[in-house]
């Protein structure tokens, strides 16, 4: 039983452990979701409203999650059941969760890294075309060898450890995705264009459509809309109930002010998706429109090869940097996942880091490669309760986001707010005397909120409401 007395693999520090956390938080979800969502709900409509939702129940699940990773100093699968012994099956959930989102996170960092080595081989020109994501993703061979080096990037972070890797190339990779963010944000200012019919389009028009809220044409049911949009997006955003924060948290030093760390987090994440907005949007709009900002997902994959091959020569340039920041941040974001997993195992079977980490990637791989093989071999389309058709991809992403996530946010909030009470929590998070000045509104939204409105989304997902 050596590994049960060894002392728990930890962050070296308070810093340590916010830049990991964000670098968790910050993804694909920030550069690639956020922005077309807040270019559907009306620009700054929905920049108002998620800030609100992100400092009252995006807060509150944060924290929480954290907090009962630190005080159980256990994984995912195994924290659930130290807290209360009947609770845990919430820790199977909260092992499946990023089982299942990985193996198509892997996917799509795949494509980013295609598209950044494209953009290095001077393919500018050809990343054009309409169909240049779709013809990719169809061939059988190269979204393999993409996605398994994508993934084999994310396995030796983890293998490396807590210190050794997660924290140490956090600490390399968020400071130059920081610096890239800003950089390109301002620079989007600066653009304009003309287009054939003579309309010169400018990026500060581009930004003000994006920070001035457009109430033109608002009905209840469009605000509530926005407001599930939104939710979605902040769970998604912060990694909450995904598994990833218990893991993190249960490494973070009993000695760090975690309310302090959370509060840090959170700016980091929403910082980096509005400035992406204010990169993104701009862009789109110059080069193609208000109709261009309808995009929706294809926005970066589609839409920005676009805008980067207009700026010529020095397109090539940004297309490079632009691609490998969203590959730092989607690089972050796997690592967290695959850490949640690889502690799950190592905490409940006892197994080391390397044969747990080594053993796992190996079975996310062989489903990754079913997943990627969706769109070939085993193309099928299925219709989702939301109406939208999917391949496999889409299914383990409506699956893991829009099913198990809200199941295991609404479940938490139940155990902690009724059950546990969040008593345990608000002692966990004062437990050097710190300040915690948004504790009555944590106790409010813990119980009644965050379950409302997570309800409201699951109710969605499955296409009752
Ligand atoms: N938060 C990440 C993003 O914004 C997504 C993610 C979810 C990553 C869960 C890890 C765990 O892209």
């Amino acid at each position: 039983m050596e590994t049960q007395t060894k002392q728990r693999n930890s962050f070296t520090g308070s810093l340590g452990f916010v830049i990991a956390t964000a670098g968790s938080a910050v993804g694909l979800g920030n550069i690639w979701r956020f922005p077309y969502l807040a270019a559907r709900g009306g620009g700054g409509l929905f920049l108002l409203v998620y800030i609100a939702f992100a400092v009252t129940f995006g807060f509150t699940l944060l924290i929480t999650e954290i907090a009962i990773g630190r005080k159980t100093q256990e994984s995912p699968l195994t924290a659930y059941k130290k807290l209360s012994k009947k609770w845990g099956f919430l820790g199977v959930f909260s092992f499946v969760i990023p089982f299942i989102i990985l193996s198509y996170y892997n996917i799509i960092g795949g494509w980013v890294l295609k598209y950044t080595v494209s953009y290095l081989t001077f393919q500018g020109k050809d990343m054009v075309a309409d169909d240049y994501l779709s013809r990719f993703i169809a061939l059988k061979g190269q979204p393999i060898v993409f996605m398994v080096l994508y993934a084999f990037l994310t396995f030796i972070i983890v293998y490396k450890g807590v210190a050794q890797g997660i924290e140490k190339y956090s600490k390399i990779l968020m400071p130059i995705l920081v610096i890239i963010v800003v950089f390109m944000a301002f620079y989007s200012f600066f653009i304009s264009h003309t287009d054939e019919s003579g309309v010169t389009r400018t990026g500060l028009q581009g930004l003000a459509m994006y920070f001035i809220p457009d109430f033109s044409g608002l009905t209840l049911e469009k605000f509530l809309n926005i407001c599930l949009d939104a939710t979605g997006q902040l769970f998604y955003s912060l990694s909450i109930s995904m598994g990833v924060l218990i893991a993190y948290g249960s490494y973070m030093g009993k000695d760090v002010n975690l309310g302090k760390s959370v509060n840090m987090i959170e700016l980091f994440d929403s910082g980096i998706a509005i400035l992406a907005g204010m990169l993104i949007i701009p862009a789109v709009y110059v080069f193609s429109g208000k109709d261009g900002m309808s995009a929706g997902p294809g926005l970066i994959f589609i839409m920005l090869p676009k805008v980067f091959n207009s700026l010529g020569k020095f397109g090539s340039f940004i297309g490079i940097i632009f691609f490998v920041m969203v590959m730092f941040a989607a690089l972050t974001s796997s690592v967290s996942l695959l850490e949640a997993i690889t502690s799950s195992i190592m905490d409940k079977f006892k197994w080391s880091r390397r044969r747990s980490v080594i053993s796992m990637s190996v079975i996310i791989l062989l489903v990754s490669l079913i997943i990627c093989l969706g769109y070939n071999v085993f193309y099928f389309e299925l219709k989702m309760p939301n109406g939208a058709k999917g391949q496999i991809l889409d299914i383990f992403d409506y699956l893991g986001n829009n099913i198990l996530m809200p199941v295991v946010g609404i479940l938490t909030c139940v155990l902690v707010g009724w059950i546990v009470k969040p008593k345990e929590m608000v002692d966990e998070i004062t437990l050097n005397g710190e300040s915690f000045p948004r504790k009555k509104l944590y106790v409010i939204m813990i119980k009644f909120v965050a379950p409302v409105l997570l309800s409201i989304i699951f109710l969605t997902g499955l296409g009752i409401l």
